[in-house]
């Protein structure tokens, strides 16, 4: 999703926001574009695509000395992916640009119009800056225009505005997108998110709803709320792998270890974060998420109705606003986001705070807006996941779910209840090692399902969220069409599309159902099916066989089915040749409705 970034200082501006563009490329783009401003003059650069061709737009322009400058990434909203479309949007004499949605842009367009001002874009954001200069025409101060303008904006937005009538400030507002500006020792820094920031500023505000204001070099001191900012670049790099999907997928042994550490102990769960709210009054729960968090959610479903005993609902969060849902006070609310700024998702924990219900959010962002609107959160630790299509920050929050439900349990019950429950979760960490032998032998297979009509991924019970899982997995890097089913269903309708073009991915835990799931398999079997089955006993009715290791609980081959799902996707996304890390359309951090 849109990405902005923003600078104040005598360094060269440009490759402080075009490198600053680069950290946010993983929220997911088609055009980009950046604005400076120094001795007097605007100079504006657009491209449509990668942040390659935009470098190479303003490859001969450098600015020496002092001056500001902004820079988006776009993600079309409001009009096609065009270089006229592209951010910076400008006036005569200011430039802005802007995440996320003006609800009411077509009734200020239709005033500017009237009042003769021209409107080269399809885009919302144009308004910003012609509606800016307008009102300086009020005004005594830019500041004031500036305000104005905000007065008048209804939506979500993070804003960033230079003006050649205060060329040392930027003017910058938000609600309801995120924007943080940093301070370091070369000057002021402006961005959606901490990951440009990250070795430049060493200070940051992350700035509520509401906030707006004017920046100069000596303002940072005015901002209430500042933290430092910690955090390093490796963790954000390849190491050594060609995609961060996949060195996502091979770190996620370690990063599961840091989900339990100081959580799950011989002694018993704790959840420090969580002793701030009293539960002891709490008669079910409703998780609520969209995507990939979603299915995490589905697995959850099953975890705290198992173990906790606790009655579970699961909501997409889309479909939870507007349903005019019937909330419990004693009902808790749990959000599941790794970025913490889905909208919905951010809409749906308002929405449960209003009515009184107690919130928490599983997020793998600290300060996100979606933990700072809950009452505690529990923070997935994954660290930063580039990739899209999102692995790491999955298996953070099932764990993260699994602690939960055995903490619950263990307040409802007794730690003796769910002892057995540590050793499994250490076994399962271990299974999500990647096995070199597994990867190749996938690697393999993977050319034989480039084609054919389509893929049910199916599964039972917890089975069934991974088999959805799987099947996102696959669609989101692949492009190719494939649904997840619960195993059970398959004879009410989705058999009739099996035949010979049908490709099907089979969850067969040993430790869980196998016989019944077995029976589902043999139904698709006997219509010709492609079978691809997942199982650490060989299925003779299989044409394709990923072995997973042998274990003695479902929860082990879940996490283990797990990888193996997610480098099925990989290795047939490489071979189609897509762009595994940035697929087509789709955005990492997802802040409009
Ligand atoms: C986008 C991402 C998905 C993610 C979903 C929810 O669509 O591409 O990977 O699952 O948003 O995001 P969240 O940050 O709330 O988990």
């Amino acid at each position: 999703m849109c990405g902005i970034v923003g600078y104040i200082g005598n360094n060269e501006k440009k490759s402080i926001l075009i490198n600053g563009l680069r950290e946010l490329e993983y929220r997911g783009y088609d055009s980009a574009g950046i604005s400076v401003l120094a001795e007097g003059n605007l100079n504006i650069f657009k491209a449509v695509g990668k942040i390659i061709n935009l470098e190479r737009k303003c490859e001969s322009f450098s600015s020496s000395g002092f001056g500001v400058g902004i820079g988006h990434t776009r993600w079309a909203t409001h009009g096609k992916p065009t270089e006229t479309n592209a951010h910076p949007h400008f006036g005569k004499f200011s430039n802005v640009v802007h995440n996320g949605i003006i609800e009411n842009y077509q009734s200020i367009k239709d005033m500017l119009i009237k009042k003769g001002y021209n409107f080269i874009s399809q885009t919302d954001t144009e308004v910003i800056v012609h509606l800016f200069e307008s009102m300086l025409e009020s005004s005594i101060t830019p500041l004031e225009a500036f305000t104005k303008t905000i007065n008048e904006l209804k939506g979500a937005y993070a804003i960033l505005l230079i003006t050649q009538k205060a060329p040392n400030e930027i003017f910058y507002a938000k609600n309801g997108s995120p924007l943080i500006i940093g301070k370091g020792q070369d000057g002021i820094y402006f961005s959606s998110s901490d990951t440009p920031l990250i070795g430049l500023a060493t200070e940051v505000c992350y700035l509520k709803d509401g906030d707006f204001g004017v920046m100069d070099l000596d303002g940072f001191a005015k901002l209430g709320d500042i933290k430092e900012l910690s955090g390093d670049k490796l963790s954000s790099q390849k190491d050594g792998f060609t995609f961060f999907m996949e060195k996502e997928i091979y770190e996620q042994h370690k990063v599961l270890l840091e989900t339990m550490m100081g959580r799950v102990g011989d002694d018993g769960f704790f959840l420090e974060e969580l002793s701030n709210i009293d539960l002891s009054n709490i008669k079910s729960i409703r998780l609520c998420a969209c995507g990939t968090s979603y299915h995490a959610a589905l697995a959850g479903s099953y975890m705290l109705e198992r173990i906790a005993k606790i009655s579970t609902k699961v909501e997409i969060a889309s479909e939870f606003r507007y349903k005019e849902p019937i909330l419990d006070e004693n009902e808790l609310f749990i959000s599941i986001s790794q970025s913490g700024e889905t909208a919905d998702t951010l809409e749906a924990v308002k929405l449960a705070k209003k009515a009184k219900l107690k919130t928490i959010s599983i997020c793998n962002v600290d300060n996100s807006s979606i933990v700072r609107e809950s009452d505690a959160s529990l923070l997935t630790r994954a660290g930063i996941e580039k990739g899209v299509a999102s692995t790491k920050a999955f298996a953070t929050q099932v764990m993260v779910l699994w602690i939960l439900s055995c903490y619950l349990a263990q307040k409802r019950f007794s730690f003796a209840e769910v002892k057995g429950q540590v050793q499994i979760m250490l076994n399962a960490i271990k299974l999500t090692e990647v096995n070199k032998k597994m990867h190749e032998k996938i690697k393999r297979l993977s050319r034989r399902y480039l084609h054919g009509h389509g893929f049910f991924f199916i599964g039972r019970d917890i089975f069934y969220p991974l088999a959805l899982e799987g099947a996102l997995k696959l669609k989101e890097i692949s492009y190719l069409h494939a649904e997840g089913y619960p195993s059970g269903e398959m004879k009410h309708g989705p058999i009739a599309l099996a035949d010979s073009g049908l490709f099907c991915v089979a969850l067969m835990p040993k430790n869980l159902m196998y016989d019944k799931i077995k029976s589902n398999v043999e139904e698709l079997s006997a219509r010709d099916a492609m079978i691809c089955a997942l199982s650490s006993e060989y299925y003779e009715g299989c044409d394709d066989w990923i072995e997973v290791c042998d274990s003695s609980h479902y929860m082990e081959e879940f996490f283990s089915m797990m990888i193996a799902l997610q480098i099925f996707a990989l290795e047939i996304a490489i071979r189609l040749g897509n762009d595994v890390d940035m697929p087509r359309n789709l955005a990492k951090s997802v802040t409009v409705e």
